[in-house]
């Protein structure tokens, strides 16, 4: 398998010579897209020379508006989608010449449910074994033991169509891991799903990628699980990645932050002077701080006015606001 050298922009990973050798640290890549299009029928430009490098074990979010382009670069990936375009490989298997070793790599989580709702759950994990040649009586354990594991252990005989939609999503997940796939891509895996479901998700595909070294591809509209569950993310917008950088250095793109203070009492007029403020009830306002104001400014802004600071919440997420900033850019 090809090794080469981690040593170029993460934005635009092939604008030099992506075979340079800078460093003396090996990177396996999971995923590398090279100027990858897809224009589909009646000419809808899906994708436009995506360039994307994944590291192998990395937990990577793939962020964009609806139509964006997200669910297509999958389909493209698992070869749902034939691409007009580029070039991509998987953990160095080139899907155009060495598919059958490229798909074997991987294990995905469509964004829409496509099982048949009349067959058995455990039935639809083991057949899906199947088509990776593996043995039935492998099949059936690996079966046992994932469905188990996804909490859907007293669920394994009844047809799949009885299921609720946090279920189905589970049971699609079970079924993407019995070959032992490297890699996990997962479309909206949360999207529906409760709060206390998501959470038990986020600990799982936590687990897998931390414990098993299972490289994750996610998509999702969920800006906060992106902050708590992965290193890395790039944001796509008309086909085209605009940004690609560790979710760390995403998070200082935040401009301003927005917090929800709650006082003891609040005057009738509130005069913000520097600050931008909206009085939300009696005793509560919102405020937005540049990133280079501090929270202390703004307590001393309270106190020299007598009233005293009783909570202070921020109430928007980073992502969110850089999420909002890259979907209006004009480009
Ligand atoms: N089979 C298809 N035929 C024609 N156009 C398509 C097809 N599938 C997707 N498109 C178009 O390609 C563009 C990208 O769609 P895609 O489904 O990849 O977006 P997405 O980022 O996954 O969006 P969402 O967040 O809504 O799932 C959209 O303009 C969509 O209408
Ligand atoms: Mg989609």
């Amino acid at each position: 398998m090809r090794i080469f050298l981690f040593c170029f922009s993460r934005i635009s990973p092939w604008e030099s010579d992506p075979y340079r050798i800078d460093s003396i640290q090996y990177t396996m890549y999971a995923i590398e897209a090279r100027n990858v299009s897809k224009v589909y029928a009646w000419g809808v430009q899906a994708l436009s020379g995506v360039d994307l490098a994944i590291e192998e074990g990395d937990f990577f979010a793939l962020l964009g508006a609806n139509g964006a382009g997200k669910t297509t670069f999958i389909g493209i990936m698992t070869s749902l989608v034939s691409k007009t375009n580029g070039t991509l490989k998987i953990f160095g298997h080139d899907i155009d010449t060495d598919f059958s070793e490229a798909k074997k790599q991987l294990g995905v989580v469509p964004q829409e449910f496509n099982f048949s709702i009349f067959e058995r759950v455990i039935d639809i994990v083991v057949d899906q074994a199947g088509y990776y040649g593996i043995a039935k009586n492998v099949a059936e354990e690996r079966a046992h033991h994932l469905l188990e594991e996804l909490d859907l252990g007293d669920k394994k005989y009844v047809p799949s169509r009885t299921l609720s939609g946090g279920m189905k999503r589970r049971l699609m997940i079970a079924r993407s891991l019995v070959h032992s796939p490297r890699m996990l891509i997962l479309d909206e895996p949360t999207a529906g799903v409760d709060v206390e479901l998501r959470r038990g998700m986020w600990h799982y595909l936590t687990r897998l990628n931390q414990k098993e070294g299972v490289t994750i591809l996610l998509t999702t509209h969920y800006l906060e699980e992106v902050e708590q569950l992965c290193r890395n993310a790039a944001f796509i917008r008309g086909g085209k990645i605009v940004i690609s950088d560790s979710v760390k250095n995403l998070l200082r793109y935040q401009q301003s932050i927005r917090y929800v203070i709650e006082t003891d009492k609040l005057p009738e007029e509130i005069e913000g002077g520097k600050y931008e403020i909206k009085r939300l009830d009696d005793t509560t306002v919102e405020a937005i701080l540049r990133r280079d104001e501090t929270i202390n400014s703004l307590v001393e802004f309270f106190s020299e006015r007598g009233l005293v600071v009783k909570s202070i919440d921020t109430k928007e997420n980073a992502l969110e606001e850089l999420f909002l900033r890259t979907n209006n850019t004009t480009a």
